[in-house]
């Protein structure tokens, strides 16, 4: 997730904005780069890779001036280069801004700006500067107001101008910013982390405000340019406290943070007047996709488990054959592939050895090899020859939350743009957007429920076994549910098919042995409902994932966690959410070490 410091005030900037990056590379970052302005004159300097090739860069020319702003990036719109890092200038070099979030009209605002302006980069950011020099007419206040009606999308943004070197001018819209309120001096961060060291008291940015940061004062304005007042909060955060954003564990903070990245997942990749999506980096045309006859997921963990949602979604919605294998099996196996066959590899890091060396295997056997992948510019993104990143976010936390439902949004969206080449009508297509629309919201919902999950797992920490049980596309969710209890509780867990149960399981049920089970209502609701009676029957104890409204849950289970309705292929997408909760309540609740568990690497870069 890129970083943004700002400082203006009485002392050299440089130092203080390098060390405010350096107090962002948690958030992960793939370049970074440096603007301050001294005299009229900009210095600004950038590059790929860490904040010490940076300071490198800078060598011995000593950035001047008192004012000035910072950035480390993750690269979402054009690749990891020192063109596309941060700061990005306008034309005429007096101009220079930082840029957090996703402007979804940018082509059409390049587009109409080209004729005029030279473009250095490839991001949606640079077109962000050339918007604001357009409206600028010696008051950059009313030219970053006016640029911003006609963006679309979100933004954190910091801007300075050479000719005003007495103000920085920063608006929020979607992604965070926040002031810190020093003795004379002001930051602006896009996390409280840089401020820490000269001040614990800050005013957040709502959406739709703009700052003006003066060395004696701090103004803030809604974008009809109207003056608002805000309260001065007192951090009581330390470092790592703020890293975390108030969060006891980042695995928390990333299950909190799903809703917003599946924004930034599936922002700008629909089209609901065709009731399709679109998902540019395939680079695959129409006909090319038309003959693909077969769609082969590899992965492994709990991308593995997103292949597998993969499955259930391409054959229902695109009717096109599916098969999901985990990627150190498949890499060993002869299997048979064609120019035909479309294989995608799924990783939240990109370096997973099992599932590079899957790529490698079906890329020489000459299939359609595409990345859905989290880190950009990682072995995996740049051995497959297109493909889609899941805009995430960094995942610090060991245990993949935020990553997955990413996965998982993605892949929906590859099914819906499939389906729509081939079978699914128009109406279906659209049904499908129409559901999609407010499932962030429904997410959201999912997660006000997280102190009745923490009650619920307090009654069943004791345990030293867990079975959980899913169906039809709920059989992963099962899956993923029961690998977050293991791998950071401890705790032997399994999952199956409910189905299947009679088939040798049923031997384990009793007292023992709590049931998880996921029985919302979709068009397996009936058989999962037998299924867990007779789990009950059998003297298990059975805690429920069900729909709202579902009036007969409560009495064939003594615990009950709802979730918001939605259509079955969505499902998904919210039936995780308590599971990851209920895993980290019992882990923490056991005392575990939730970020880091034993044994275990966020990164599996060896066999
Ligand atoms: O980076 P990847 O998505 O390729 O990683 C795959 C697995 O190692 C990963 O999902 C692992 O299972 C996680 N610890 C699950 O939480």
């Amino acid at each position: 997730m890129c970083g943004i410091v700002g400082y203006i005030g009485t002392r050299h900037a440089a130092p203080l904005l390098m060390q405010g990056l350096r107090r962002l590379e948690y958030r992960g970052y793939d370049s970074a780069g440096i603007a301050t302005l001294e005299n009229g004159s900009l210095f600004c300097e950038r590059s790929v890779g860490h904040i010490d090739a940076l300071k490198e860069k800078i060598g011995d020319q000593r950035p001047e001036g008192t004012i000035g702003l910072a950035h480390t990036r993750w690269a979402t719109h054009g690749g990891v280069s020192e063109k596309n890092a941060h700061p990005h200038r306008a034309c005429n070099d007096s101009l220079v801004i930082v840029h957090n979030g996703i402007i979804e009209n940018y082509r059409e605002l390049r587009a109409e700006l080209q004729a005029t302006h030279t473009f250095t980069s490839d991001t949606d950011s640079e077109v962000l500067a050339h918007l604001i020099e357009v409206e600028y007419q010696g008051d950059l206040r009313h030219a970053v107001a006016r640029a911003l009606k006609k963006v679309r999308g979100t933004y954190g943004v910091v801007v300075m101008h050479a000719s005003e070197p007495e103000r920085l001018i920063a608006a929020r819209m979607g992604s965070p910013l926040v002031i810190g309120m020093g003795k004379g001096e002001y930051f602006v961060a896009s996390d409280a982390t840089p401020l820490l060291p000269y001040t614990k008291d800050v005013t957040y940015l709502d959406d739709g405000e703009i700052a003006e940061l003066r060395r004696g004062e701090v103004r803030i304005y809604d974008l009809l340019e109207q003056s608002v007042q805000k309260n001065i909060h007192h951090i009581e955060w330390d470092d790592e406290q703020a890293q975390k954003q108030g969060y006891s564990h980042f695995m928390l903070k990333e299950i909190f943070e799903q809703p917003i990245v599946f924004r930034d997942a599936v922002r700008g990749r629909k089209i609901p007047e065709e009731g399709t999506a679109y998902l540019g980096g395939l680079n695959m045309s129409e006909p090319q996709m038309r003959a693909v006859s077969r769609v082969l997921f590899v992965a492994c963990g709990t991308a593995y488990h997103a292949g597998m949602i993969g499955k259930y979604a391409f054959e229902r919605l695109a009717r096109i054959p599916c098969e999901v294998e985990v990627a150190s099996e498949f890499r060993y196996r002869d299997c048979v592939l064609d120019e035909n066959t479309l294989v995608f590899a799924i990783s939240q890091s990109g370096e997973t050895a099992d599932t590079l060396a899957a790529v490698r295997e079906a890329r020489r056997k000459g299939a359609i090899v595409r990345g859905i992948v989290n880190v950009v510019g990682s072995t995996i993104a740049r051995e497959t020859d297109g493909g889609t990143y899941i805009h995430a976010g960094p995942e610090l936390a060991v245990a993949s939350t935020k990553a997955f439902t990413n996965m998982v949004a993605v892949i929906l969206l590859y099914a819906l743009q499939f389906g729509r080449l081939k079978h699914m009508s128009l109406a279906a297509g659209q049904e499908f957007l129409q559901a999609h629309f407010d499932i962030s919201t429904k997410m959201e919902e999912v997660l006000q429920q997280n102190d009745e999950v923490a009650r619920i797992a307090q009654r069943y920490v004791h345990y030293r076994d867990f079975l959980f049980l899913g169906r039809g596309i709920n059989y992963p969710v099962a899956l993923e549910g029961s690998l977050k209890l293991k791998e950071i509780s401890y705790i032997h867990s399994e999952a199956y098919p409910a189905g299947e149960m009679k088939h040798g399981v049923n031997a384990l049920l009793g007292p023992e042995l709590p049931v998880l089970a996921v029985m919302t209502k979709n068009q397996l609701y009936e058989k999962m409902r037998s299924n867990v009676e007779e789990v009950r029957a059998r003297g298990s104890k059975v805690i429920l994932i069900a729909t709202e409204g579902d009036t007969d849950a409560r009495a064939i289970a003594d615990d009950v966690i709802f979730v918001p309705q939605t259509i079955e292929a969505l499902e998904p997408l919210l039936n995780t959410i308590p599971l990851q909760l209920f895993a980290y309540h019992v882990a923490t609740l056991l005392g575990r070490d939730v970020d880091r568990p034993r044994n275990l690497a966020k990164s599996v870069t060896v066999e």
